[in-house]
């Protein structure tokens, strides 16, 4: 018998075909009425999966008595509560270092990009502007600049080891000091970001680090700072992040992720000192299968074995 599975997030077709392929699944969205649908056969399912922006709610949890285990494609774990889960017998599992890489890679590509303009510069080819003048303007040099890196986990380790290839001075910030970290630890946000050229965020998201990037510490990084962020929207006050960029009261800012996306501001679509990206840290053909892959064998590992490869 095949384990029945509810699929509430959203899955690379890929992987929902190959889950489809060796459990019961039900893609709940897919289903005409959810609703009805959960209260006629939630008690049926001994499994969920779901996607790191989806998550799952306790109200979705708390209607499935058999549920045993969660799976999630994504390591942030915003959008579930763990607590809550465990609390109800249930495991968690999700895809915590198989995406370091591609996350780190795609920090250095936007830090690279704010800091020489080049997605600027690519409009400004574009639009035929290197014929007709004015010269593109001058860009920041990256090689030997301080780098601040706000969460210094398995993804902010990975990028602190990219800075190496640029020479670049390196100074983190978490709630405590990372035990075995060559890097030197700044216990006051707000000194990290007076210190640095580049402000990384790569915390973990919800409620304890929402807004942590407020607009002290946008002041702090001033005019000449530049902020990426990787992690989750909701570390950064984007209204408090506009009006700095406005202003210019900080350089520029490089984003991969939004409060309330996939919805992106306007008014920062109209900023020439940002890049913005639609969430695609992790997105390459190889990172997204390992992600698959731990998504299936945390399953598997859970009802062979009894226990996640990967748990939360
Ligand atoms: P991790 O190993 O758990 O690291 C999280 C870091 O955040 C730790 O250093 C933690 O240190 C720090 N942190 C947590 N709360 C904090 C707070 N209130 N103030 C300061 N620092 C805090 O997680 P990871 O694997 O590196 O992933 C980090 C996050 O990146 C994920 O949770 C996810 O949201 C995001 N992410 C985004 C993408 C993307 O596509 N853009 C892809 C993957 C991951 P302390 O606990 O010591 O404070
Ligand atoms: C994914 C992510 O793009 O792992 C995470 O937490 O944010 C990304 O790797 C996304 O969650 C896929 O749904």
């Amino acid at each position: 018998m095949k384990i029945k599975l509810l699929n509430v997030g959203r899955l690379p077709p890929a992987l929902e075909t190959r889950l489809g392929q060796t459990h019961d699944m039900t893609t709940l969205a897919k289903e005409q009425d959810p609703e009805a649908f959960l209260a006629a056969h939630a008690a049926g399912f001994t499994a969920l999966v779901s996607s790191a922006a989806v998550g799952v709610s306790n109200d979705v949890l708390d209607r499935l008595p058999n549920l045993k285990v969660i799976s999630n494609f994504g390591v942030g774990l915003d959008k579930i509560d763990v607590a809550h889960a465990q609390a109800c017998g249930i495991a968690v599992g999700y895809t915590p270092d198989v995406l370091n890489d591609c996350v780190a890679d795609t920090a250095f590509g936007l830090l690279l990009d704010i800091a020489r303009g080049m997605s600027a510069a690519d409009r400004y080819v574009r639009k035929g502007q290197w014929v007709q003048g004015p010269a593109f303007p001058l860009g920041r040099k990256v090689s030997g600049a301080r780098l601040g890196i706000v969460g210094l986990g398995r993804i902010g380790r990975t990028i602190a080891r990219r800075s190496i290839g640029f020479d670049m001075d390196v100074r983190y910030h978490a709630r405590k000091p990372v035990a075995d970290a060559e890097w030197t630890y700044e216990p006051s946000l707000a000194e990290l970001a007076r210190w640095a050229d580049f402000l990384v965020v790569i915390t973990a998201g919800g409620p304890a680090t929402r807004h942590l990037i407020n607009e002290a510490v946008l002041n702090a990084l001033g005019p000449d700072g530049f902020l990426i962020n990787v992690a989750r929207g909701s570390v950064v006050d984007e209204t408090a992040l506009i009006r700095a960029l406005q202003d210019k009261r900080i350089a520029g800012a490089a984003l991969d992720v939004f409060e309330h996306e996939p919805e992106v501001p306007q008014v920062l679509m109209q900023l020439d000192n940002v890049v913005l990206l639609p969430h695609i840290a992790s997105a390459t053909r190889e990172t997204r299968q390992a992600m698959a892959d731990r998504v299936c064998d945390n399953l598997q590992s859970f009802f062979a074995e009894g226990r996640l490869l990967s748990p939360a």
